[in-house]
């Protein structure tokens, strides 16, 4: 198509629920059995053709660690579209999210708290090659994304399952020029 479109997308999350993981098998193919924890924030850029646009995604792959959430609001102002990673195998990474602080970090993203449009967001439930250590169903999942106007997927960084899927369907979704 002739429309061609930079977006600022951010990846949001508890740490060591796989942020950086994904982006890494997504732009590089890889998978590292011992990620190291993200200081601050990294950056990637990688530009995908859907049928009707060229999407530049601009990604910061943000830290989960507490110590870093005072950065976060610089990594997603002016961002078009989000990934919010939880880890399937466990539960207080998922749960957590609508009353820490961390969750507190989301609505805002979210648009819940400060009023800002709404981005197009994922509700990514990584770790799904983990089924034996399953913590959150994925129903309740899905649940909690429809009622938050959220898109869900189950993805796994380390099998590559769905992590394609996930940033080309947040290339569709983005508004177009
Ligand atoms: P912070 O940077 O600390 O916020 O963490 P993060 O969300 O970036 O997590 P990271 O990508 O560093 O992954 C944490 C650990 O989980 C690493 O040891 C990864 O190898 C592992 N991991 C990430 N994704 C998957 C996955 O899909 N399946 C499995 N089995 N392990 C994964
Ligand atoms: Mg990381």
């Amino acid at each position: 198509g002739s429309n061609s479109i930079n977006a600022k997308l951010v990846l949001l999350g508890d740490m060591g629920a796989g942020k950086s993981s994904l982006v890494l098998r997504f732009v590089k193919g890889q998978f590292l059995e011992f990620q190291e924890s993200t200081i601050g924030a990294a950056f990637f850029s990688q530009t995908l053709a859907v049928s009707d646009a060229t999407v530049k995604l601009e990604i910061w792959d943000t830290a989960g660690q507490e110590r870093y959430h005072s950065l976060a609001p610089m990594y997603y102002r002016g961002a078009a579209a989000s990934i919010i990673v939880y880890d399937i195998s466990r539960m207080v990474c998922a749960v957590l999210i609508p009353v820490s602080s961390t969750g507190t970090l989301y609505l805002i993203v979210l648009g819940d708290l400060d009023g800002s449009p709404n981005l197009v967001t994922a509700f990514a439930g990584n770790k799904c090659d983990l089924e034996d250590k399953r913590e959150v169903p994925t129903e309740e999942a899905r649940t909690y994304a429809e009622e938050n106007g959220l898109f869900f997927m189950e993805t796994s960084a380390r099998t590559a399952i769905n992590v394609n899927d996930i940033f080309y369907e947040i290339a569709r979704r983005l508004p177009r020029a």
